[in-house]
């Protein structure tokens, strides 16, 4: 059987970190709600969503998504400027104001870091692109053409092509992990990440409770800029919305370097210069081995690396449970997880397992042993709605071949009325075209509905802000009660013990569970039934149990 490694020392911990027991909502700010009748998301109208987030849904966090000044062809994770505000979704003042608001309701807020790129408008780039001998030169990655005239080596971009773009001005290549109008910073030149590390300082000198480190396993290349193995039978990777070219290659040695370690940790460094701020990285997918390394040889790393090899697991109960018992099994001791199971990058959930199975995730997120960070919508089982090119803002998808995320991005369907409750203005003018089932699919019919996926959410999230087994006690699997069909384990601490039973299949399933209880919560109606040792699950059934009673057997 697996355990989650909690130990005493951790239990203490638990209590202290609020990461920890929190669960965190991202918002994407342009997609989010318009509070100045533009038809963009932006910081007035986060503030205006805060009781929303708090009171009717019941998360701890908002991730706000980038909102410094940007030409936002990447959605703002091209930043022309760290340390203000895009003129579109506010200002400083703002900003401040959303921290005292958020704090004053109890919600932490945690902001987008960027470290590994720019946009080529940031005054940084300028400066490099203005001469090789400019101070900046080497504050982003130039290369001379290879011997036979090309780009210095054959590494392809997520966005589609190769990394490598030809500056006529100075005549070399500068390297650019995703688009071209966002070069890559060098991190291993000193003044570039003292820069870097003022910049974080900057935004929790502000009193921000933590930040989401963007693509943090790119930091550091391979020095030597050797070419990455062609993949035989290409790579692509059916859970990313990444450019074909991108799956040509192995990515080898165009990111995840070792020396990346010693990057976060001096980020994290900074970071624990204020007590309670928290660090999430996004890393992608990789051996449960590989990503336990981003904790840091003794924790000194990421808080939160996100687990994306979950989320690239098929939906199917035996592969979950092994890819689970994996990340706990390298887990260090003392560490933590967070789970995500779909973001503003990839497919939205209910698009990818389908209304059914979306619920479920819903109660394999907010009962695993994990940090559940969930994607706004997805409380309301938004789905994927293909954006026709001229509407589309992701410029990963203006590229031949490219693929744009803004299917996933449309905007939160707040009520039936105009615009979806989103906004003001001219439909022509939203940032994106609202999903066209906004009228069934909105915040104020699933309020009314106790059926709807926004009443499963609040449920969830009451659950589990009652029970501390469910936000801080061990996880183990039920060994007996797990099948090819339904996922099963416990959660205890103290006095209080929860089962959940999660059934992966759209058949119904029988599980010998060998506890008593009552079922405090079901995907599919039918809480307060009570729980026999043989318990019945219906197709495409998640339920929690209060147990009562145990046959524990370890
Ligand atoms: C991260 C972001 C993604 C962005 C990329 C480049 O993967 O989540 O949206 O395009 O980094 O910044
Ligand atoms: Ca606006």
């Amino acid at each position: 059987m697996q355990t989650a490694s909690t130990n005493p020392e951790t239990a203490v911990d638990a209590a202290e970190a609020w990461w920890r027991g929190a669960v965190v909502y991202e918002c994407h700010l342009p997609s989010f709600r318009d509070g100045n009748g533009d038809g963009i998301g932006d910081l007035e109208g986060l503030i205006a969503s805060l009781d929303y987030v708090r009171g009717t849904l019941g998360a701890d966090a908002v991730w706000t998504g980038p909102f410094y000044r940007s030409p936002l062809l990447d959605q703002g994770f091209d930043v022309a400027d760290h340390t203000d505000i895009e003129p579109i979704f506010g200002d400083l003042e703002i900003f401040d104001r959303l921290l005292v608001e958020a704090h004053a309701r109890g919600i932490q807020v945690i902001v987008d870091y960027i470290p590994n790129h720019t946009s080529d408008q940031h005054p940084w780039f300028i400066d490099s692109r203005s001469s090789r001998t400019n101070p900046k030169r080497d504050w982003y990655v130039w290369r001379d053409p290879h011997a036979d005239g090309g780009p210095p080596n054959n590494w392809t971009s997520e966005a589609g092509g190769s990394v490598w773009e030809w500056d006529t001005g100075t005549g070399q290549y500068y390297l650019h992990s995703h688009l071209k109008e966002q070069p890559d910073l060098n991190w291993r030149n000193p003044q570039v990440r003292a820069a870097m590390l003022d910049v974080l300082r900057y935004w929790l000198d502000k009193g921000v409770d933590g930040v989401r480190i963007d693509v943090a396993h790119m930091l550091m290349k391979d020095p030597e800029f050797r070419d990455n193995p062609e993949a035989v039978g290409g790579n692509d990777n059916p859970y990313d919305l990444q450019h074909p070219d991108f799956g040509s290659q192995l990515h080898l040695y165009d990111r995840r370097h070792p020396d990346t370690h010693d990057a976060l940790a001096e980020i994290r460094a900074v970071v624990d210069e204020y007590p309670g701020a928290v660090t999430i990285a996004e890393i992608e997918a990789m051996s449960w081995d590989e990503w336990a390394a981003y904790y840091g040889p003794a924790l000194n790393g990421m808080h939160l690396p996100f687990p994306f090899r979950l989320l690239e697991t098929e939906w199917q109960a035996g592969r979950l449970r092994n890819e689970l018992a994996g990340l706990y099994a390298a887990m260090p001791a003392g560490g933590w997880p967070i789970i995500a199971l779909g973001n503003h990058d990839r497919l939205r959930l209910a698009t990818r397992l389908g209304a059914a199975q979306a619920r479920v995730a819903a109660v394999l997120m907010l009962t695993v042993a994990a940090t559940p960070c969930l994607l706004y919508g997805d409380e309301l089982g938004m789905t994927d709605q293909p954006v026709p090119a001229e509407r589309q803002r992701d410029h990963f998808g203006h590229t031949a071949g490219g693929v744009s995320r803004d299917s996933t991005r449309t905007p939160m369907p707040w009520s039936a009325g105009y615009n979806a409750g989103f906004s003001s203005a001219d439909p022509a003018k939203l940032w994106l075209p609202l999903a066209r089932n906004s009228a069934e699919i909105n915040v104020d019919a699933q309020l009314a509905d106790p059926s709807s996926f926004l009443s499963l959410y609040r449920r969830l999230i009451q659950v589990r802000r009652a029970s501390s087994a469910l936000r801080h006690g061990e996880l183990r699997f039920l060994a007996d009660a797990c099948t090819d069909a339904v996922v099963a384990y416990e959660r205890y601490r103290g006095a209080d013990h929860k089962a959940v039973l999660l059934n992966l299949t759209d058949s119904p399933a029988r599980v010998q569970l060998g506890l008593t209880g009552t079922v405090l919560l079901s995907t599919v109606g039918g809480s307060g039934r009570h729980v026999e040792p043989e318990f019945h699950l219906g197709a495409g059934e998640a339920v929690v149990i209060d147990v009562v009673e145990r046959a524990r057997t370890t």
